[in-house]
């Protein structure tokens, strides 16, 4: 009798579970979390023009399965939020894949869920190289600061520069950015002669750039995370003199990001950056990404480079999901797109199997005016750049 009635139960449990699907097909989440109000919003804007530009040219269903994207604010560098936000996607969203996250802390304190879960994440935009190592359940689709800033020390050597000061923001992908420059640039025959650490919450970049004037250097690196640092570190840059002086601005591309820059306004023509993408990069597949994204996000002004990272992102996680034919198995899905390469609204990109970071094309870009618009215009590139953080 008991058995009986367990069995009728069962059945009607399993009835309504399949009501109203058709059979076989699910409804697959996907969280995105990102910076979506604060100082850091336009990034989390960006993620979502990127997605939602993916998903108007391939569709939002894969392998039978509805894919439905869930987003999650997260406004600034706060490892408790982080973590909160995750463990509501995945235990009350049930979302099988996360996506986004913009600032390194967050990532850190997102990583160590991920096993337990059976969740990958994809990671659109934190760039500090040891992220991937947290967890063997992270890809990586934007680009880390040491694969951004070596071929720039390259570069400033081979311009025959000898003597450089460092200005980095004093956290994780600052504190790459000035590893790699300095090793590389030490490497090449140079010198640096003052090395500054910039508090994340700083806003006023006169008194740092006034101890590069004082320091000797002949050129200043900088790495800020993008946003209202960045194009307030553009304005103290040229304010301060040091342009006027003679002493080079070089930086990599967070510091000259589209929709900061034409507020930095003329002043910023001639700066020189490393990236891996440009809103001008010269290809159709481009042209067809930014015509899509910018009618996503709704203001020309306002794309930037995290959307490409999130298009590619959401490329990996459609593949995940082909692979595993829509069942949870995170593992199986990273397995899935290890060496995976594609041809990117940036150039030709691929996930290196060891790092499960995106290996790509750095450009050399200068600050010039395009049809009244300044712009990042590519005059030179750097194939096949790895993580050099993690690739020695
Ligand atoms: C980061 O926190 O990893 C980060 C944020 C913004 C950037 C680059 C790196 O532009």
């Amino acid at each position: 009798m008991l058995q009986q009635l367990m069995r009728i139960g069962a059945a009607a449990v399993a009835l309504t579970l399949f009501a109203g699907a058709p059979a076989g097909a699910e409804t697959i989440k996907v969280g995105i979390i990102g910076p979506l109000s604060g100082p850091f919003a336009l990034g989390g804007k960006n993620f979502k023009a990127g997605v939602e530009a993916y998903v108007a040219a391939h569709g939002d269903t894969v392998a039978g399965n509805k894919v439905e994207f869930v987003y999650r604010d997260l406004a600034g560098p706060d490892p408790g939020a982080a973590k909160s936000v995750a463990q509501d996607l995945i235990i009350k969203e049930k979302v099988q894949y996360l996506g986004g996250v913009y600032l390194t802390p967050s990532a850190f304190a997102i990583a160590p869920m991920l096993e337990e879960a059976n969740v990958p994440l994809v990671i659109f935009n934190a760039a500090t190289s040891s992220i991937t190592q947290k967890s063997p359940l992270i890809v990586r689709t934007s680009f880390t600061l040491w694969q951004t800033t070596v071929p720039l020390a390259k570069q400033a050597a081979k311009d025959g520069l000898k003597k450089i000061a460092i200005t980095v923001t004093d956290y994780g992908p600052g504190n790459d950015a000035e590893a790699a420059f300095r090793t590389t640039f030490e490497a090449a025959g140079g010198k640096v002669v003052e090395t500054i650490k910039m508090p994340l919450s700083a806003t006023d970049f006169g008194p740092f750039l006034q101890r590069v004037k004082d320091s000797g250097a002949e050129a200043v690196f900088a790495f800020l995370p993008s946003g209202p640092a960045t194009v307030g570190y553009a304005k103290a840059y040229v304010e301060s003199g040091l342009k006027e002086k003679g002493i080079k601005l070089m930086a990599t591309g967070d510091v000259t990001e589209e929709s900061g820059l034409q507020a930095v306004g003329d002043a910023a023509i001639g700066i020189r950056t490393t990236y891996h993408y440009s809103l001008v990069h010269d290809s159709q597949l481009n042209k067809d990404f930014v015509a899509a994204a910018t009618k996503a996000i709704g203001n020309a002004d306002e794309l930037s480079f995290p959307a490409v990272a999130a298009y590619d992102g959401t490329h990996v996680i459609y593949a995940m999901i082909e692979a595993t034919a829509g069942k949870q198995d995170a593992k199986k899905a990273v397995q899935s797109v290890l060496g995976m390469a594609w041809e990117s609204p940036r150039g030709p990109v691929k996930i290196d199997p060891e790092t499960r970071n995106v290996t790509q094309t750095i450009y050399l870009r200068e600050v010039t005016k395009e049809n009244g618009r300044l712009v990042n215009k590519e005059i030179a590139s750097f194939p096949d750049q790895p993580d050099w953080g993690l690739v020695k």
